[in-house]
């Protein structure tokens, strides 16, 4: 049972990986994302998901740097971007993304999307930069079944994580088993569905009877499927009550009827058809 900010999954390296985090994609670079972070820090968050692509790392560094936690009491992630994929180009990616970011290490670096005829090549680099402990743990984002099961019997190390869309509107029950079953925590990207969850009345309906919104049911339901979630806000008011999941507990019913709910509609764009 998750019933804490500081609760955590193990990774399958025994690194331990907050389920809770603060996403800052679109959260603008400077004030904006340092604040949304020191909001975040002191309400207990301690995992920030960012990307190169965000272009805030800076802002991210910045934050975590004013906050004066001590750096191994956060789990900081970024992506390498598809345009610096390949070997060589993802290990300099890395280097200037802790130079951005202002630190020494990673606790997570993920493929972004997985890029047709290149991401074999920047796992190899993971490899290289995990082996090398410089990052303390290596995944994939945008990994559906069929890339997976492409990467996996070419990896030395296998992703610890995939980090994909999902929310009441794409489950995606086959892949959430196989990367159970590989030993790969599953991570939620648009858990909100970019906002959009405030409407679902089956979630708003569920959540009457704990004194709970729309928004913090759906987040409580990841957290109860075992899947890592990183709801965004810039709001302070939001982001306190986006962290305020841990004191409930959904039914197995409340589950299954947020899981029928599944209409395999994609916020974002199609892992096996994008063009960036
Ligand atoms: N790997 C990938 O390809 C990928 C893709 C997309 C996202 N991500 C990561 O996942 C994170 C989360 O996904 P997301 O940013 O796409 O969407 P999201 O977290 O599903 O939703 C964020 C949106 O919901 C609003 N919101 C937040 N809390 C709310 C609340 N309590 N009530 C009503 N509205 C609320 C936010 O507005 P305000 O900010 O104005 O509050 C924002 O517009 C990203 O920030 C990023 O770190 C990764």
């Amino acid at each position: 049972m998750i019933n804490s900010i500081q609760d955590t999954t193990e990774l399958a390296n025994g690194v331990k990986m907050p389920w809770l985090g603060l996403g800052v994609w679109q959260s603008k670079e400077g004030t904006e994302v340092e604040q949304a972070i020191a909001w975040a820090l002191q309400r207990g968050y301690r995992s920030i998901d960012t990307a190169t692509i965000y272009r805030n790392e800076a802002g991210v560094g910045r934050a975590l740097k004013a906050s004066g936690i001590a750096r191994e009491d956060i789990f900081l992630t970024t992506k390498v971007w598809n345009s610096d994929q390949g070997f060589e180009s993802t290990l300099a990616a890395y280097e200037t993304s802790l130079e951005v970011l202002d630190t020494d290490y990673l606790d997570l670096y993920l493929i972004h999307w997985p890029v047709a005829g290149k991401y074999k090549d920047t796992w190899r680099a993971l490899e290289l930069l995990y082996k090398e402990q410089k990052v303390r743990a290596i995944g994939v984002s945008n990994f559906l079944v069929h890339h997976l099961k492409d990467l996996i019997p070419s990896c030395e190390i296998k992703p610890m994580v995939n980090q994909v869309e999902f929310h009441p509107y794409l489950v995606q029950p086959t892949l959430l088993d196989f990367c159970r079953s590989e030993g790969i925590q599953l991570e939620a990207w648009s858990p909100l569905m970019q906002g959009k969850v405030v409407d679902v009345p089956e979630l708003m309906h569920i959540g009457e009877k704990y004194g709970k919104s729309a928004v913090q049911v759906a987040l409580r339901w990841n957290l109860q499927h075992g899947v890592v979630t990183i709801p965004k806000s810039i709001k302070e008011a939001r982001i306190t009550s986006n962290s305020d999941i841990f004191d409930f507990e959904l039914t197995e019913d409340e589950m299954l009827a947020i899981d029928a709910l599944d209409r395999g509609v994609r916020m974002g764009p199609d892992p096996d058809n994008f063009d960036f």
